[in-house]
């Protein structure tokens, strides 16, 4: 029986799959940069096939974007409200949509390893929800999903546990270290003990000093950009007049408009009915029309794409431009990295809290920590890494920001079960 780590991210998913005692990362998606990320992204075509990453969306762009296309779906997990979806007349609950993209990855992972995997290690943020039952309804759902998949024993690591594992053999001496993983979804925080001779100690529950997390990472940075920029053009603030008195437009479509999970479920026919009666007597018209034409004609993930690549942009240079264009709509934004910095502060503002809220729970000054490795996509945004640079001068460490959390799974899973 064999065993693998299993990253499963907001964006991003990896599989580390254990051969003898070492690891190794399977080319997941060999149509993405890195293959072995294949990103989450979940595609239902009319004809009742599923296809999932870069596949995922060759096909919906090619079928019109006819089906039903969904991403982020990790970040549904903690959520009560969501029961089940109709996708070709067949009701899915959250577990049922997951389990056909972890299924795929395990086939692929039975082939390689030219054997059944039958054991994974899962990786989970170390908060999914602050409320207790919720944060255990998001592990029990992603649980249930695995054993769907065709994985007998299903175990979970807290994703930045993960993640210092695999930075551990980097280190030539025993350090305290901070690991940040910043990534879609969720940002954690851990310290944790590491070096050499740390490595041979079996269980290492007594070298984690303690984990923090909060649901603020890429995904937001994106939101701020879609508030800043696209919500202005798409009749947000629009007034309208049900009963011949003005008042505000509800807020709820620009809403789902800023979080890509809302997104794949917002184009219900009622919406759409509910959004062209705002439109008649709406005095942002044009604006209320561009929002019904992203929703009617499925056209938010080519704008999500647009946003996500200039905030790449920005955090390779100092501006970036949001340019998007389908049908009727033409935006094209240029923004400074100060603008975008100035946005984004409330979010990064949330991320210092939660990692000082850590250090003083651990009674740790900034001089205890010998070493932070940052990883997941977000710690390539500058002023994310701002917050570590002031805290840590000279200290800051990082490799591998898309693979480390399942190479660390990987890893563990090998401890575990050889
Ligand atoms: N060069 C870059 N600059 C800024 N952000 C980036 C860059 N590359 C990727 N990202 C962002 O990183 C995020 C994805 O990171 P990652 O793959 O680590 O997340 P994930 O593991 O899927 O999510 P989570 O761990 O929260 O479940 C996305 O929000 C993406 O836009
Ligand atoms: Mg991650």
């Amino acid at each position: 029986m064999r065993a693998c780590g299993l990253d499963f991210g907001t964006s991003n998913t990896a599989l580390a799959l254990v051969e003898g005692g070492r690891v190794r990362a399977l080319e997941v998606d060999p149509g993405h940069e890195p293959a072995q990320n294949i990103p989450t992204l979940l595609f239902f075509s009319e004809d009742r096939r599923q296809f999932y990453g870069t596949r995922a969306v060759e096909e919906y762009l090619e079928r019109a974007m006819a089906g039903r296309f969904i991403q982020a779906i990790k970040r549904h997990l903690p959520s009560k409200a969501f029961t089940t979806t109709f996708i070709n007349g067949q009701a899915l609950d959250l577990s049922d949509l997951i389990a056909g993209f972890l299924e795929s990855l395990k086939l692929q992972a039975d082939r390689e390893a030219g054997e059944p995997v039958t054991r994974v290690l899962m990786g989970r943020p170390a908060v999914f929800h602050v409320d207790p039952e919720r944060d255990r309804l998001a592990q029990d759902r992603l649980e249930r999903a695995a054993r769907m998949a065709g994985f007998e024993e299903v175990r979970f690591r807290f994703e930045p546990i993960a993640a210092a594992r695999s930075f551990e053999s980097d280190l030539d001496r025993g350090l305290l270290c901070l690991v940040g993983d910043l990534g879609g979804g969720t940002s954690d925080f851990t310290v944790m003990r590491l070096g050499p001779q740390r490595r041979a100690a079996g269980d290492r529950a007594d070298d984690v000093l303690g984990s923090a997390g909060v649901d603020v990472a890429g995904n937001d940075l994106d939101a701020t950009l879609v508030k800043l920029k696209v919500l202005p053009r798409l009749g947000f603030g629009a007034r309208y007049s049900p009963l011949g008195r003005p008042v505000p437009v509800p807020t709820r479509l620009h809403m789902a408009m800023t979080s890509w999970h809302a997104l794949s479920f917002a184009a219900t026919e009622g919406n759409l009915e509910e959004l062209r009666g705002w439109i008649r007597s709406a005095d942002d018209a044009a604006g209320l029309e561009r929002l019904l034409e992203i929703l009617d004609w499925n056209l938010g993930f080519e704008l999500f794409r647009a946003v996500e690549r200039c905030k790449v942009e920005l955090s390779r240079q100092g501006e970036g431009v949001l340019s998007f264009r389908a049908g009727r709509i033409a935006i094209e934004e240029p923004v400074t990295r100060r603008e975008f910095d100035a946005a984004v502060q409330p979010l990064v503002g949330r991320l210092e809290r939660c990692l000082d809220g850590l250090l003083a729970r651990l009674d740790l000054r900034h001089d205890d920590i010998g070493a932070v490795f940052l990883t997941g996509g977000t710690s390539l945004v500058p002023c994310v890494r701002d917050i570590f640079e002031r805290r840590f001068p000279g200290r800051l460490l990082a490799k591998d920001v898309f693979t480390s959390v399942g190479h660390g799974l990987g890893i563990e899973a090998a401890e575990i079960w050889t």
